[in-house]
C-alpha cells in the first residue's frame, strides 16, 4: 500500500511538471512575439493549463502527506524542509503571476485576476490598451526570474526526498 501512495505522489509531480511546461514556455515565447492574437494564444495556452496542474499538485501533496503519516517520516526534518519550500515556491509564483502576468492579460483584452478574489474567479476581459504598453509590460517580466528559483527549489525538494540528509 506504501508504494502505491508514493507511486501516486510521484505521479502528481509528472503531471505537475507535464501541465506546468505550458506556463514555461509561454514565460519564455511571450517577449519574442509581436502578434497581439499570438500573445492572447499563448496566454491562453497556460491558462488552460493552470487547473491541470492545480489538480496534479493537490495529488502530489495529499499523497504525499499520506504517504509521509504511512512511513512516520514527520519525526524528521527533511519532510518538512520539502514541504516549507513547496509553500515558499508557490507564494512566489502566485506574486509573480499577479505582479507580471496579470497586468498583461489585462493590457491585452482578456480576463485576468489580481490574486485576492480567490482561485477559479477572474475579472472580465477590458478594452486592450496600446501596444506599445502591451510590449513593456511583457518586456518588463523575467522568465529567469522564475525559471531558476523554479528548477532550483524542485531540484533541492527531490535531493531531500532522495537522500533524506536529516
Ligand atoms: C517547484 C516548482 C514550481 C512550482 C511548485 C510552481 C507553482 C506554480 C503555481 C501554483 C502557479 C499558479 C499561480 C497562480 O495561481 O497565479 C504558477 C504559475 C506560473 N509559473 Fe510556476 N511553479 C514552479 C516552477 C516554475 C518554473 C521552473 C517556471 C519557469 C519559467 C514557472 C513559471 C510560471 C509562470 C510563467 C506562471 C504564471 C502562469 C500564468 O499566469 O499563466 N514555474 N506556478
Amino acid at each position: 500500500m506504501y508504494q502505491w501512495v508514493v507511486f501516486l505522489h510521484i505521479l502528481g509531480a509528472l503531471l505537475f511538471f507535464m501541465a506546468h511546461g505550458a506556463s514555461m514556455a509561454m514565460a519564455f515565447q511571450l517577449r519574442r512575439e509581436y502578434n497581439l492574437d499570438r500573445i492572447r494564444a499563448i496566454l491562453d495556452l497556460s491558462n488552460v493549463m493552470l487547473p491541470v496542474a492545480y489538480g496534479a499538485l493537490a495529488l502530489l501533496v495529499l499523497a504525499g502527506i499520506a504517504a509521509g503519516i504511512m512511513g512516520s517520516w514527520f519525526s524528521r526534518g527533511w519532510i518538512w524542509a520539502a514541504i516549507v519550500l513547496l509553500v515558499v515556491m508557490w507564494g512566489m509564483m502566485v506574486v509573480y503571476g499577479t505582479r507580471f502576468y496579470s497586468p498583461i492579460r489585462k493590457a491585452i483584452g482578456l480576463p485576468y485576476r489580481t490574486g485576492g478574489e480567490g482561485p477559479g474567479s477572474e475579472y472580465p476581459a477590458e478594452p486592450p490598451a496600446n501596444e506599445a504598453e502591451i510590449m513593456t509590460l511583457i518586456q518588463r517580466a523575467n522568465p529567469m526570474h522564475l525559471a531558476i528559483p523554479g528548477l532550483g527549489i524542485a531540484a533541492v525538494i527531490l535531493w531531500l526526498m532522495v537522500f533524506k540528509p536529516f
